[in-house]
């Protein structure tokens, strides 16, 4: 210690408490810094564990799993036309990912061949997005393999054929025009769908699908979205001047509740929006849906299914909606130009996902998904408190968005 340290002994403490003060604040508000609190290597390493896990219990190639529901311990599966069939070769690209396992990569392609099918038949949905940008997409991504790039631009020219100008977004779901009287529906889920279309845009696809995207994510903007920026599942169009007529649910507590899912769609949709446009009206609108959702989070951080079911807290939560938010909200902080606007959607982002990875929501031993308590269709009565196949998805999507911030 030099004499004038000796000679001014309180003024030197003042000084290191003061350096420590400045190193310990800017810490605090450091986002990457707040993920140091979840430890993200061994969470990823049990997501490729328990994937290994499913791929070793014979599953077959047409074996696509959706759910476990409660008291079963086994994926129960779908055919390549059930909306969730991308998901599980989504898991297997994320786990090739992760791990950089050539035996997951070639699980990874045997998954996603046999879903070149989906194109086989009329379209009757908006949820080609889900089926084939999670499989083929993540596949062309990580291999750019031509024949994924092709099949691609096709898969998105042909969910561009419910598009319906009149109204301004694609028709989500042909069916219901008949079977509900919705004559042209539009449903928040379908905002995620439009990265197929942006993809395609830049990829030598149809420029116009670019176009189709923005015009779908405007609409529902102003259709979908209500003032106090909680979101309709469906909105309902006409069809002969394409007036909005009004927005009710299909798999919320009721037409104005605010279906937790939905707003994890919501926030997640328009946040790639921006990312594809750098339309600032899309990155407003992703932090206003996510402050909404992050402002009614329950205490203990994760959402019930409907944030508006009277029989809270007796009421089954949905661990889907917290993955696919928390997903949304660590691309969003990387937008955010304020440290104190990074560090809120980051830190929010990591404790869904520290909480998701607690044994409350941790599936471990139990059953062979990743976690347990997702909530699918709750007014159908359909797997309540269960395991589903995209919270799996979302989750692990989530994990790799974060190590991937932490590593840059
Ligand atoms: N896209 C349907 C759902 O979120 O359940």
């Amino acid at each position: 210690m030099s004499t004038q340290n000796k000679k001014y002994p309180r003024l030197t403490a003042i000084i290191f408490t003061g350096i420590f003060l400045l190193f310990f604040a800017v810490y605090c508000t450091s986002p990457e810094k707040a993920g140091a609190q979840f430890n993200v290597q061994p969470m990823l390493d049990y997501c490729v564990e328990k994937t290994q896990a499913t791929l070793n219990s014979q599953l077959m190639e047409d074996s696509l799993p959706r759910n476990v529901l409660q008291g079963q311990t086994r994926w129960n599966d779908v055919g390549i036309h059930d909306w969730c069939s991308g998901f599980w070769p989504g898991i297997l690209w994320y786990a090739y990912e992760a791990s950089g396992d050539a035996a997951m990569l070639q699980n990874a392609q045997k998954f996603t061949e046999p879903l070149r099918g989906v194109l086989e038949v009329p379209v009757d949905n908006h949820d080609l997005g889900f089926m084939l940008y999670c499989s083929f997409g993540n596949g062309y991504r990580l291999t750019k393999d031509p024949a994924y790039h092709d099949f691609l631009l096709k898969a998105a020219d042909s969910l561009a054929t419910l598009f319906n100008p009149k109204v301004g977004t694609i028709l989500s779901w042909p069916a219901m025009r008949e079977k509900m009287g919705w004559p042209h529906n539009t449903i928040i889920d379908n905002m995620v769908n439009l990265e197929l279309l942006f993809w395609a845009a830049k990829n030598g696809g149809n420029p116009t699908l670019y176009d189709i995207a923005v015009r779908h994510a405007e609409t529902s903007m102003e259709t979908l979205v209500r003032s106090d920026y909680s979101i309709y599942h469906v909105a309902v169009f006409d069809t002969i001047d394409g007036h909005f007529i009004k927005g009710v649910t299909h798999q919320g507590y009721s037409d104005n509740s605010m279906w937790a899912r939905g707003q994890g769609w919501g926030m997640y949709g328009y946040t790639m929006c921006y990312r594809e446009t750098g339309n600032t009206r899309f990155l407003t609108m992703a932090e206003k849906l996510a402050d909404r959702f992050l402002e009614r989070l329950p205490e203990d951080g994760i959402p019930y299914w409907d944030f508006d079911d009277p029989a809270i807290p007796n009421s089954p939560k949905d661990a889907s909606a917290a993955a696919v938010a928390a997903s949304a909200m660590l691309e969003l902080s990387t937008y955010m130009q304020a440290a104190e606007l990074k560090a809120k959607y980051y830190n929010a982002a990591v404790s869904l996902l520290a909480k998701l990875s607690s044994p409350e929501y941790l599936s471990g031993d139990a059953n062979q998904a990743f976690l347990l308590r997702s909530t699918g269709h709750k007014p159908a009565g359909s797997e309540i408190d269960a395991s589903i196949i995209y919270a799996d998805y979302y989750y692990l999507e989530a994990l790799l968005r974060l190590k991937n911030m932490e590593v840059h």
